[in-house]
């Protein structure tokens, strides 16, 4: 106890000479709300910070975004894969990179999960990262950082918004493949499905549609949206909001049965760039998943107008998309003395 407080204690006064008043709104033990942590004063919960990493490894972004920048240029789709890393890592137990870890002996991983199995990726991309933190700031930053800096680094890389992270997340030395198979909202989820799932992490309706927006990069297989194809509702009959001729292009490069694995992209008219074209697909009945549909005939009221407010207007959506990330890099992060500073992002210490 005596050794938290003190360095809580040199924390403060460290930081404390670098804020002026351009940081008005900085709130030591509450954590900025959305399912956050223990919460409050006193207990080791010190709340993240974008200086975190200050003097510790002022470089870390730089090298975070030079990875990317190479793994982009090999792969355009990395940035996609890489961005929803950071949504199944946060979602499950918080962003505490418990995604990262492989089977072990004490670990069931949570890539082997349903949400997770033959569709998440970008594992080597954050080696590489943690790779080259280690030889400039060993055991400093954390994993669960990295994945919340590559996040904001691939959407600014594929022309979406900047935002100031909070970091200062630890890693946890657990994970949990049945809170993976729970927690992460499957595709052919109904609206309510979708804002029962964000409110248990303390995220409301504007995340949701928001960070659906996500869905403006990257690709989806098959078996992520065959189910509008051929059978919506136990009827044989195909999901009538799907456009026509858009629906037929979706049958013929993903058939009834077979070709699980074969992929479409999510935002079909610009899918490396992360604009606001997600929103405009949709309104036109182009959207690829079920859960990207609903959100506009959902009959969700508030879900339908954000949609088409976003259609209308990129600049808002950035704004919320990165209000959004804030909070959602905000779930239950591990911090202070809680959790460790992973060496390999593959496994605990
Ligand atoms: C609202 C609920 C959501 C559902 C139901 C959902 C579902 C999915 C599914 C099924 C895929 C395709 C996976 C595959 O077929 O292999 C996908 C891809 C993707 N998701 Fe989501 N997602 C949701 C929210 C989010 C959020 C919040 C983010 C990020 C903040 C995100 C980012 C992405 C990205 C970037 C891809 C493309 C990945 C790639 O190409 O590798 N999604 N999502
Ligand atoms: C979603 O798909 C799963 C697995 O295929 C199925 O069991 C479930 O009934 C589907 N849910 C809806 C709402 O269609």
């Amino acid at each position: 106890m005596v050794l938290k407080v003190s360095f809580s204690f040199v924390l403060i006064v460290l930081l404390s000479s670098t804020f002026s008043s351009a940081h008005p709104g900085l709130n030591w033990g509450g954590g900025g709300g959305g399912g956050g942590g223990s919460g409050g004063y006193g207990g080791d919960y010190f709340g993240l910070l974008p200086e975190f990493y200050q003097y510790s490894c002022p470089q870390a972004n730089d090298i975070v975004m030079s990875a990317l920048e190479k793994a982009i240029l090999r792969e355009p789709r990395m940035a996609a894969s890489l961005l929803r890393l950071h949504f199944h890592d946060c979602f499950v137990q918080g962003c505490d990179a418990s995604v990262l870890l492989d089977d072990s002996a004490t670990i069931a991983s949570e890539k082997r999960s349903n949400p997770n199995r033959n569709s998440i990726r970008g594992f080597e991309v954050i080696d590489e990262i943690k790779a080259k933190l280690e030889e400039e700031c060993p055991q400093t930053v954390s994993c669960a950082d990295i994945l919340a800096l590559t996040a904001r680094g691939s959407t600014i890389l594929s022309g979406g918004p900047d935002w100031e992270v909070p970091l200062g997340r630890r890693d946890s030395r657990t994970a949990s493949i049945s809170l993976s198979n729970r927690d992460i909202p499957p595709p052919n989820s109904t609206l309510q499905n979708l804002v029962n799932f964000f409110n248990r992490q303390g995220l409301d309706e504007v995340n949701l549609v928001a960070l659906s927006g996500s869905h403006t990069i990257g690709v989806a297989r098959c078996v992520s949206f065959r189910q509008r194809l051929y059978n919506q509702n136990e009827d044989n009959r195909p999901d009538e909001t799907l456009e026509r001729s858009y629906y037929y292009g979706l049958t013929s490069v993903c058939p009834r049965s077979g070709g699980d694995n074969i992929i479409s992209p999510l935002d079909l008219r610009s899918p490396r760039k992360f604009d606001n074209s997600y929103f405009k697909l949709i309104l036109g009945g182009k959207g690829l998943l079920n859960s990207d549909e609903v959100l506009l005939t959902g009959n969700g009221g508030r879900t339908t107008e954000l949609v088409k407010s976003y259609a209308e207007d990129e600049g808002l959506f950035f704004n919320h998309f990165a209000k959004s990330m804030v909070k959602m890099g905000n779930i239950s992060p591990l911090t202070g003395s809680n959790g460790e500073v992973r060496k390999n992002c593959r496994r605990i210490n």
